[in-house]
């Protein structure tokens, strides 16, 4: 039935009972259990039970919370101590009452709200409701979809008692033993029955949404939800939004708090800790700039940056650095290397014109892309084989993306899966790049992981058939591939290891020459099409985007293929040497897909006037490639988020100084061809 919702409320059962003083007025003291007190000036996390549960629900989560921890449960009408008040009829009323709770008791403190499955639903209204009357720090909801979706719910009243048990069982949440017992029975279903009305009343408009962050707890064999069906969630926040996958089932949260409680716990601090510092530098919303103001204070302490902060003199602290071999793959250009350096003159060609006196005191980085919202407009590029240059590779990528808030695309030859990409990039937004293989099973089972590890889009890359002619990996014979680093999206694959002999080597043992010969074969498919696009967009609902053309028509194409936008790039230079420069391609691509189509671009991107140019040219955002891997190279993660951030104060200076306080709306008369500019009366026409 795909329904339902469990309860572990034995007959009579109680909840825990109320620990340390009693909070105030009368309604906290029935809606609100307190189940764990935590020390003095603990973080309050509040819990909303699923349909069918009570306060109880998250006794097992309580237990193993840290010290630091305080737990409330919301304790719903109708049900243990409140059977004899009737049931809520609907999801609001659940609400008006936890808020109304909550603001007359508990609001001293900022509030952790966090609902499980019909829970959520309850959460997200209170976090609406307590906008003017408490402080809610975060929104966590679990085995949820978002509020606007159907939630495909069938009607339990409708359902025979054993179809509905069969149900329970099937989702777990309710032992055994009870579901043998008529009573519990009898009761579960009571409850549960009266749950799922309200659960099927409630209605949200699309736009709902509250200013807060918002985490989604996904447990990976939750069979009511998916991590497609969650990306939704983005919408009902205007604040930060992320994923969280955990392993199990649909009660995850509750069955598995050993597991759960220390990364609320993570959160929770974390939060605080920003909240508390003050200091612009290290409260979240202290503007990127603030890094500036940083360094040079730090210098008056004898700190100087451990990078520069021109990012453009990271290359040459590569090559000091890395193995020859690690630096020419990933400096190296195809052929001559005149796309690479024209990509950077394209870029020396246009200059900005700033405008004077308009309030520049704040600025706007933020974004909105593909129906996610970036803290900048700026994405960091599909980079295979990330070991070569660090042993951490991606994962140490992804954590660096994840302190900038910025989406990782992940190359589909990346050297760690995308799946351990995914733990360690947390609840931060990623995409998914896909090499289209020679084999449509694999390319199906690629997506389908990206799906369910939460990556939000996909990124189809088109210029690279084949791999450019690279002298730099020529005259060194190498290849990370052929030794193994960049495949580990492909030796655990069932598709992938379907095409092996049985004896080819275990997940992971990829230096095995079956394994690598079997990925030379069918990593790319240079037989890929535009006729193929259709089935690759019929394959998923994700967000696709088609990256590495040039052309205008190609971009076109690409769009009636079904793609929702593309990325102007030729791969940083990599593959066809004398291709137009990726900048220079931009303006033309933008005019020929029209406004309101997602247009990015790489290729060339070192600065934040780089990015602002490229906003200018008719970019939505950029993807910044080489720099970052040397940072990874140069300093892991550290080094990772020394590049973002840089890369962002940089964009936000610029963007206060260009007299353009808003990264979504930088109009086309900031730039100009270099040289002399237009008379007044021709910048008249394009200037607003
Ligand atoms: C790339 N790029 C790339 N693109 C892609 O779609 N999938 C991939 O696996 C890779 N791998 C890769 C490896 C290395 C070492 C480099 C440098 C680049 C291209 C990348 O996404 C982006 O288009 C370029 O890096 C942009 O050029 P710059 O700005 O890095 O010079
Ligand atoms: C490269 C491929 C992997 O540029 O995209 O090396």
């Amino acid at each position: 039935m795909g329904t339902t919702e469990t309860t572990p409320a034995a007959p009579g059962g109680r909840s825990a009972p109320a620990s340390g003083a009693a909070p105030g007025p009368q309604a906290a003291r029935r809606w609100v259990r307190p189940l764990r007190t935590g020390r003095p000036g603990a973080a309050r996390l509040v819990c909303f039970p699923h349909a069918g549960g009570a306060a109880n629900s998250f006794a097992a989560l309580s237990a193993a919370l840290p010290e630091d921890v305080e737990l409330l449960a919301v304790q719903y009408p109708g049900r243990q101590d409140r059977r004899a008040e009737g049931f809520a009829e609907d999801i609001g009323a659940l609400a008006a009452g936890a808020a109304e709770a909550l603001a007359d008791a508990y609001a001293d403190r900022p509030l952790f709200l966090l609902g499980h499955s019909m829970g959520a639903l309850a959460a997200f209204e209170t976090a609406r409701l307590l906008r003017q009357r408490a402080a809610v720090a975060r929104l966590f909801v679990s085995a949820a979809r978002p509020p606007s979706q159907d939630w495909g719910e069938q009607d339990v009243d409708a359902l025979a008692d054993d179809e509905v048990v069969a149900e329970l069982r099937r989702l777990g949440g309710v032992p055994e033993p009870l579901l043998r017992d008529p009573e519990t029975v009898r009761e579960v279903l009571r409850v549960l029955r009266a749950d799922h009305r309200a659960l099927r009343r409630y209605r949200c408009a699309d736009d709902a949404a509250v200013t807060v962050p918002l985490t989604v707890l996904l447990a990976e064999e939750d069979p009511k939800n998916s991590a497609g069906q969650m990306r939704d969630w983005a919408r009902h926040t205007t604040g930060p939004y992320g994923l969280e996958l955990l392993e199990g089932g649909h009660f995850a949260l509750t069955e598995r708090g050993e597991a759960v409680a220390p990364l609320l716990a993570r959160y929770l601090r974390r939060d605080l800790e920003g909240a508390a510092e003050g200091s612009p530098g290290a409260a979240a919303d202290a503007p990127p700039s603030a890094l500036i103001r940083d360094i040079l204070l730090g210098g008056l302490r004898g700190r100087r940056p451990a990078l520069s902060t021109d990012l453009t003199t990271l290359e040459d602290a590569a090559r000091e650095a890395l193995e020859p071999h690690a630096y020419g793959y990933v400096a190296g250009n195809a052929g001559t290397g005149g796309t690479g350096r024209a990509n950077r003159a394209a870029f020396d060609r246009w200059q900005l014109v700033p405008r004077m006196l308009r309030d520049s005191s704040t600025r706007d980085l933020t974004v909105r892309l593909l129906g996610q919202r970036l803290p900048a407009p700026v994405l960091l590029a599909p980079i295979a084989a990330q070991e070569v240059v660090h042993p951490e590779g991606e994962l140490a990528t992804a954590r660096g993306a994840a302190e900038a808030g910025l989406p990782l695309v992940l190359s589909t030859f990346a050297s760690r899966s995308l799946e351990e990409v995914a733990r360690a990039a947390g609840d931060a937004p990623r995409w998914f790049q896909l090499y289209f293989p020679a084999d449509r099973a694999l390319a199906e089972s690629l997506v389908r992981r990206a799906e369910s590890s939460g990556y939000s889009a996909l990124v189809l890359t088109v210029d690279a058939p084949h791999f450019g002619y690279r002298p730099a990996d020529l005259d060194a014979a190498y290849s990370p591939f052929l030794r193994g680093t960049g495949i580990a999206n492909f030796t655990g694959d069932p598709a992938f290891r379907a095409g092996l002999p049985e004896d080819a080597g275990d997940a992971g043992d990829a230096d095995g020459l079956a394994v690598v010969g079997h990925w030379a074969r069918i990593c790319t498919d240079a037989s890929f099409t535009w006729d193929d696009l259709p089935w690759l967009r019929r394959l998923t609902d994700l967000p696709l985007l088609v990256k590495g053309l040039l052309h205008p028509d190609d971009a076109r194409r690409a769009l009636a293929g079904g793609a929702d936008g593309v990325v102007v790039s030729n791969h940083g230079g990599r593959q066809l040497d004398g291709s137009v420069a990726a900048l220079d391609a931009l303006p033309a691509v933008r005019a020929a897909v029209g406004d309101g189509v997602p247009v990015l671009m790489d290729s060339g991107v070192r600065s934040g006037t780089d990015v602002l140019k490229a906003l200018a040219l008719g970019a939505d955002a950029v993807l910044c490639g080489r720099p970052y891997v040397y940072g990874l190279g140069l300093d892991g993660q550290r080094g990772v988020s020394h590049v973002l951030r840089a890369l962002l104060a940089d964009l936000d200076l610029a963007l206060a100084l260009a007299g353009c306080p808003s990264a979504a709306g930088v109009p086309a008369g900031t730039i100009t061809p270099s040289g002399p500019l237009p008379t007044v009366s021709e910048q008249d026409r394009t200037q607003r």
